[in-house]
């Protein structure tokens, strides 16, 4: 039957109390069933880049161990890919897996604007500019609801920092919130429809997102025509009543019944109208009767294939920020010094509600292993505290004055970032600058892997020759060192995000955390980027910048118009061209400026970008298609 005749039938038959029970979860990840009328119960899990369902088994108090599933590179090593292909194809694949552990929506990706390097999910999200972060979040959203499971957009908005992350009023100007919070979830609605959107735990300008009209229905349903439900964040639920009005659909967790019993009480007191109730009840019914079949108990997936593609996304998200004397990549076959116990057992994803068990992890030991690559290793610190210790640094040092070459592993440990908290400064652990400078001094050729889920300052890549920034690169971390150090891969990624010289740069830094009720975004629409390149501030490793094995050259730049009205476009076309020894991959960023505005506008802004592979020798043509959207600005008036 057609689902909104079943729906109009279904709405007939329910109570008072059964409508108001669709709208609040069972317990921490279902929603709830009404048996009597065949409406079944589904299931959400964690997270943005793996599954994490968990283990009913584990009968511990708090966050429960989850089922084994294929981690993923977390949303920053993503966004450094500028792959939507790539990123449309892990959502296919997390797709899969979420069916195999019969879940019907996965609660990701989350999209918000990276205001602060310090923020403490950086790693959960993509990029400091919308339209990167906007585009690979539809992307991946499309890539998972392509096999009929849901996803969650999250977190709506402006959830720029963990500090009081629950009570904070996020204070934004209007035109900041149109122009730099908001677009990267209209892209991601408008692009790719999700399933659910999942209302933040902050205030904006004063009023929870849980609470927002504003928020959730005049934008999010009125003008970009979202059609799907909006769920709280786990907790972030204020007034449930006027969450009803507002267009908050779905309070998660339970609240054992008592929002239920309040929203039954307000209809029954005239504070709530029915048909207020009737319209989030009709759309969690048909959220529920559109995702509930997907649920195939015997459908078995093969997780070796979700391995490989997270290899790919790994690799493809690394950056290469340094190369002299091109270091990198080593010879195979000759022995090298691997330092850094973060070689050892690396970090390969952030912590707090993502924090997932892997299917089949890959440390660097194992493959080099198996390539029976030479190397003598040294762990140089520990992954405690500021990993400072004095033998375990001699003892590196030792090792590296063997050696002509030496990689150095160093990075965020997991002491240093995590949901929950923001970081107090960009700094690595004094462990690892301090091995850094001892290491440089006695061997002449240094590499250094970077490991960690957001920007840190790196004075010390001056020390270095090489600098390869790896992120957080999931299970297949090990693999992902082993096929770029040793140029299987050749690096293709860029910076999503800004690496300041010091961690005070940003204009915004001495109001970030604010508090204790509200944190103000004085700065504007100068968040990253927009800042430094208007400022015209200097600094370490740019928004988009990444190097390559090989080279590419640009030219034949054109531009189809010199100015455009109303519904037109405009192209611009270039060609870029491999001129390297090495099969490789360039991605092509597209820029605008406004010569000749009134108001003030950044110096520029990304508005399309494109990543192509190019054998050696190789060229060829990008088109880009701009409209007037990609020149406009929010006028408040
Ligand atoms: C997080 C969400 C997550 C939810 C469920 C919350 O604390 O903010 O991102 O989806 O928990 O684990």
């Amino acid at each position: 039957m057609d689902i909104q005749k079943r729906i109009d039938q279904l709405m007939e038959q329910m109570t008072l109390e059964e409508k108001a029970s669709l709208c609040s979860g069972l317990d921490f990840w279902h929603t709830k069933p009404i048996e009597r009328l065949g409406i079944p119960s589904v299931m959400m899990t964690d997270g943005p880049h793996g599954m994490r369902k968990e283990d009913n088994s584990d009968t511990s108090l708090g966050m429960k161990r989850s089922v084994p599933a294929t981690c993923f590179p977390p949303a920053v090593t993503c966004a450094s890919t500028w792959n939507p292909d790539l990123i449309y194809q892990m959502g296919a694949a997390m797709a899969d897996e979420a069916r195999d552990q019969e879940v019907i929506t996965i609660l990701g990706p989350g999209t918000n604007i990276k205001r602060s390097p310090k923020g403490g999910r950086n790693f959960e999200y993509y990029s400091e500019d919308p339209y990167l972060a906007g585009h690979l979040a539809a992307s991946f959203i499309n890539g998972v609801q392509s096999k009929g499971i849901g996803t969650s957009l999250k977190h709506y908005a402006v959830n720029s920092q963990e500090y009081l992350r629950m009570s904070i009023s996020e204070v934004v100007d209007e035109r900041t919130f149109r122009e730099l919070y908001l677009p990267a979830f209209e892209y991601a609605i408008k692009e790719a429809q999700p399933a659910q959107v999942m209302c933040s735990y902050n205030r904006i300008n004063g009023v929870f997102s849980s609470d927002n009209h504003y928020l959730l229905t005049q934008i999010l349903r009125d003008e970009w025509g979202f059609k799907g439900i909006v769920v709280s964040d786990w907790g972030a639920t204020n007034d449930r009543v006027q969450g009803i009005r507002a267009g908050m659909d779905l309070e998660m967790p339970s609240s054992y019944g008592e929002g239920d019993k309040k929203i039954v009480k307000a209809v029954q007191e005239g504070v709530l109208k029915e048909e207020e109730l009737d319209t989030v009840a009709r759309r969690m019914l048909a959220y529920i009767l559109r995702y509930a079949p997907e649920v195939t108990p015997d459908f078995n997936y093969d997780y070796t294939q979700s391995h490989r593609l997270a290899r790919r996304i790994a690799t493809e998200g690394a950056v290469l920020l340094k190369n002299e004397g091109n270091l990198l990549p080593l010879t195979k076959g000759e022995n090298v010094a691997i330092i850094g116990a973060l070689a050892q057992e690396s970090r390969y994803q952030g912590s707090g509600s993502s924090l997932i068990v892997p299917k089949q992890l890959v440390h660097l030991p194992q493959v080099l292993a198996e390539a029976n690559q030479p190397y003598e290793y040294a762990a140089g610190y520990t992954l405690e505290g500021d990993g400072f210790d004095q033998k375990l640094l001699d003892e590196a040092v030792a090792l590296a004055k063997k050696h002509d070459k030496v990689v150095l592993f160093v990075g965020l440990t997991s002491n240093y970032e995590s949901e929950g908290f923001d970081r107090e400064n960009l700094d690595i652990p004094r462990g690892h600058t301090q091995l850094i400078k001892a290491v440089r001094e006695v061997c002449p050729h240094v590499a250094i892997v970077l490991v960690g889920g957001a920007p840190v300052t790196t004075d010390w890549a001056a020390d270095a020759d090489a600098v390869i920034n790896m992120y957080l690169a999931g299970e297949c971390a090990g693999e992902a060192y082993y096929d770029l150090l040793f140029g299987d891969v050749c690096p293709s990624g860029k910076l999503a995000e800004t690496y300041p010289i010091a961690a005070t740069d940003f204009v915004g830094d001495p109001y970030f955390h604010g508090g204790p009720r509200t944190v103000e975004h004085r700065e504007g629409l100068f968040v990253g980027y927009r800042y430094y390149d208007t400022a015209k501030k200097e600094v370490r490793f740019p928004f988009g910048h990444g190097l390559s094995y090989t080279k590419f050259e640009y030219s034949d730049l054109e531009v189809s118009a010199a100015r455009i009205y109303d519904d037109e476009t405009l192209e611009v076309r270039c060609t870029v061209r491999n001129v390297g020894e090495r099969d490789g991959a360039e991605i092509v960023q597209l820029y605008v400026r406004d010569n000749e505005s009134t108001p003030f506008r950044p110096d520029k802004e990304l508005k399309g970008f494109q990543k192509v592979f190019l054998a050696a020798g190789e060229s060829k043509q990008v088109r880009f298609t701009l409209d007037k959207r990609s020149f406009a600005y929010y006028k408040v008036a």
